[in-house]
């Protein structure tokens, strides 16, 4: 192959085939560095020596394929190229073969970037080529390999589920497929295969895997596509640990794979937690928490300050950012304050904290507990430190709620932590353990609000069963906020990589949690009568999760898009630009399948 010459290999007679990366035609020599997907090797034509050869290659261009037939030879001191792994060697070519040509393409997969996706998407062929890409797929591929061989391991089965079925919800919309043979009538590509798994654990297979692709219309964003994959697994007679301990044994299978160590086991919090010191469902704890400040502030501080009572003071640093003038500060202020209404915020640093006029006798106690979160004994002039305090006369929408403050500042807390990413290199792309910074987030509240629908939906899926406490307490009823769900997520550096649950097991629970979410018990038997029919059959109890391959992959090849990591990926607005699809069909495809296209006014 292209990338495996080396010295030691010199005087060995070789065949390389691949594309022509680049041409350099110096008379009687002409260079071609021939490219396959491991790598690259420099191939010399001379005249002298190899004149039919020399000819062809004076009509190969980029792209063009050819094979070459030759002796590897060491370059001449001073010719080395120590920044290819073949660099110490190039090949003297007695023979070649132009296998086919090409025309000239659009951009140079030679080339490491190109700005515009869209032309990558359109010759995405081309696009996949880059070594940057190559690696990419290479990368996947070993990836999703190590994740397979640990659970065949650990007993776990594969077992395909069908793409053609009926919906789940999965809180996303359906892609639907006609039916040609039952009219008006169709079947759904799965959201996810939750139904099948928990039916296969009622099956039997008390230990099922599956690296699933998925389908679902919804809103797109960089790490989200319309189909996706997941690693899909259910075990029967689980305590949540054994789904935890599993989980985190295949990410350390996939990491390896990617020449990374994990220490496991990894952090957990519970959903209250992340709230109060991150302010989101999915920290990232690459940058320090938030601290509560409230504890050091006197009761008559509160008073003169205007804190309204039972809403924190929420303090945080960002570490690293330098000294700012007071203008950079004053800006970085009017940039940011958006949003916070009348909260008092203030971007300090500590000779500053020292001189504000409300925490000015509290600066001691304020740095020393930001520093204490830190992990250090003091704090560095470099460091920002942002103090909010959610003063009396609030804005409606604050609804006079912590939460409210907790996930904004929580999302201030982001905005200048990416703002500040590369100078404090908390966000490094790729790199070591300590960048990879791994959490489990359990007890997740079972219903949400939908405040325009004014119904409760359910906050995971409504398989997953909530708190055995919580049932006993008639809280399905009479308190739907306070209910908590066996549900948990994994959470990387800021991005959701995986969610999963203890499922209900039990038709009872069952139907009353679907009655719960609204749905009368006829509508619950349309939609999922076979499914409930089946928890009367021994069902045991079980649970699983399901993590997304593509956002594992992603983030371990550095990337900031799914698409870098998806072979042939769609764009924002779900079209697939190499295909063109999606696209019209003919009137008689639409008659097979007894549909009419109308057009809307
Ligand atoms: P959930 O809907 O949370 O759970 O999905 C699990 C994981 O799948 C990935 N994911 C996506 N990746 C790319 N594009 C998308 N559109 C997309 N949507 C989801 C995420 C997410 O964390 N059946 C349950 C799992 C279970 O309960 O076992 C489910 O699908 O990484």
């Amino acid at each position: 192959m292209c990338g495996e010459l080396r010295a030691e290999q010199a005087g060995q007679d070789v065949v390389l085939m691949g594309w022509v990366n680049r041409r350099r035609d110096h008379g009687n020599l002409i260079f071609l560095d021939v490219r396959d997907r491991t790598g690259i090797t420099q191939v010399v034509l001379d005249h002298e020596q190899a004149g039919e050869a020399h000819a062809k290659a004076e009509a190969a261009r980029s792209e063009f394929v050819v094979a070459v037939k030759g002796r590897v030879r060491r370059r001449a001191a001073g010719l080395e190229n120590p920044n290819m792994p073949t660099g110490e060697i190039e090949v003297v070519a007695n023979e070649l073969l132009l296998l086919n040509e090409s025309k000239t393409p659009p951009f140079s997969p030679a080339e490491d970037a190109i700005a515009n996706e869209e032309v990558r998407l359109k010759y995405r062929y081309l696009d996949l080529r880059r070594t940057e890409m190559q690696h990419n797929f290479a990368l996947r591929s070993r990836v999703a390999m190590a994740i397979r061989n640990f659970l065949v391991d650990e007993g776990f089965l594969e077992i395909e589920t069908p793409f053609m079925t009926r919906s789940t919800p999965e809180g996303a919309r359906d892609y639907l497929v006609p039916s040609r043979v039952h009219a008006g009538t169709f079947y759904a590509l799965p959201q996810s295969p939750q139904i099948f798994k928990q039916i296969l654990m009622i099956s039997g297979f008390d230990k099922y895997f599956q690296i699933a692709r998925c389908f679902r219309d919804e809103d797109l964003r960089a790490d989200r596509q319309p189909e996706f994959t997941q690693i899909d697994l259910e075990m029967s007679f689980p305590q949540m640990e054994n789904i935890f301990r599993t989980a985190e044994g295949f990410l350390v299978a996939a990491f390896n794979a990617a020449g990374i160590k994990l220490t496991t086991p990894f952090v957990h919090m519970t959903y209250d937690e992340a709230i109060k010191n991150y302010g989101i469902d999915k920290p990232d704890m690459r940058l320090p928490a938030m601290v509560s400040l409230d504890d050091l502030l006197p009761p008559d501080l509160r008073t003169t300050l205007k804190i309204e009572q039972g809403l924190p003071i929420l303090g945080f640093v960002i570490p690293g950012v330098g000294e700012l003038s007071g203008s950079a500060r004053k800006a970085l202020l009017n940039e940011v304050r958006g949003g916070f209404g009348d909260c008092g915020l203030d971007l300090l640093d500590v000779v500053r904290l020292r001189t504000s006029p409300d925490f000015a006798p509290l600066a001691d106690a304020i740095s020393a507990a930001l520093a204490k979160g830190l992990g250090v004994d003091a704090l560095s002039p470099d460091d920002l430190i942002t103090v909010v305090t959610p003063k009396l006369g609030t804005p409606a929408k604050w609804n006079h709620d912590p939460q409210w403050i907790y996930k904004r500042v929580g999302a201030l807390r982001l905005q200048l932590g990416t703002k500040y990413a590369e100078k404090h290199g908390r966000f490094a792309k790729t790199g070591t353990e300590s960048d990879f910074k791994f959490c489990w987030v359990t007890d997740f509240p079972m219903y949400e609000w939908d405040e325009e629908a004014k119904v409760w939906n359910a906050a995971h899926h409504p398989f997953t069963s909530p708190h055995e406490e919580d049932i006993k307490a008639g809280r399905l009823t009479n308190d739907k906020g306070a209910v908590r769900a066996l549900a948990y997520d994994i959470v990387l550096n800021g991005t959701e990589l995986g969610s999963g649950s203890i499922r209900i097991h039990r038709q009872d629970v069952q139907a009353e949690i679907f009655r719960s979410l609204g749905m009368t018990d006829e509508e619950a038997h349309e939609r999922f009568g076979f499914f409930l029919d089946a928890l009367e059959y021994g069902t045991p109890p079980h649970g699983g999760i399901a993590l997304g391959l593509d956002r594992i992959v992603m983030i371990l090849a550095g990337a900031t898009s799914l698409r870098e990591v998806i072979a042939f990926p769609k764009t924002a607005k779900a079209i697939d630009l190499m295909v063109d699809a999606p696209t019209p069909v003919s009137d008689l495809q639409l008659r097979d399948l007894h549909l009419r296209t109308v057009s809307r006014s």
